[in-house]
């Protein structure tokens, strides 16, 4: 079986691509991460899901693809150069709520459990302000993370935190996860009913 070629692509997702490569933006999520996230927003009818770090709006991208026509999508970065890319592609589907804030800031003004699905991937709402990216996920609701294989653009020092932030995931209680060696390792964690 070779995955990608089972697995069709949003049709924005080749106007995204080319936006990104024309600004060298490098973070962008491959194929296999945007399938997955696709699924799950697709098990979620009438949700509410949250992005942390838009980037240029491939995972955006996939996320819509997923979602029914009752469901949102807020997803938010620091960066309005990459995130405007998102915005002129993407911004016609009204069921997408671009913000222009830090994660964190955000987060924390969010009430708690609000979102059927949090797709973190920018360092707040994963290496720091866990609790409160945890806290604003439905019970029952998805919390994803990916790039946490050994990728060549990690800081300096990033290696070690990874480790750290697992085993906090697998301890948690009100979690029940799923680490996957899939596209950049993946883990989805899904919030326990209470
Ligand atoms: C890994 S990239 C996101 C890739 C994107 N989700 C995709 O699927 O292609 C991380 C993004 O986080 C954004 N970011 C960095 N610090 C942030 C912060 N404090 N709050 C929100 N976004 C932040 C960066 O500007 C960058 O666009």
């Amino acid at each position: 079986m070779t995955e990608l070629d089972l697995i069709q692509s949003p049709s924005t997702l080749r106007a995204l691509i080319d936006r990104t490569e024309a600004l060298l933006f490098p973070m962008a999520s491959e194929p296999k991460t945007g399938a997955l996230l696709r699924a799950l927003a697709a098990s979620k009818p009438r949700a509410q899901l949250l992005e942390l770090g838009t980037g240029t709006g491939i995972a955006t991208a996939w996320l819509l693809d997923g979602m029914d026509a009752a469901s949102t999508l807020t997803t938010v970065d620091t960066d309005p150069e990459v995130q405007q890319v998102a915005r002129d592609v993407l911004g016609p589907d009204s069921r997408v709520h671009f913000v222009l804030e830090d994660a964190l800031a955000f987060l924390r003004r969010q009430p708690a459990a609000t979102f059927e699905l949090v797709f973190a991937d920018a360092l707040p709402g994963k290496y720091e302000g866990l609790d409160d990216a945890l806290s604003v996920v439905r019970p029952g609701g998805f919390y994803v993370i990916d790039d946490l294989l050994p990728q060549p653009n990690w800081p300096e020092g990033h290696a070690a935190k990874v480790p750290v932030l697992l085993q906090r995931l697998a301890a948690d209680p009100t979690l029940t996860i799923i680490p996957q060696a899939w596209a950049s390792g993946i883990v989805i964690a899904v919030k326990r009913g209470r």
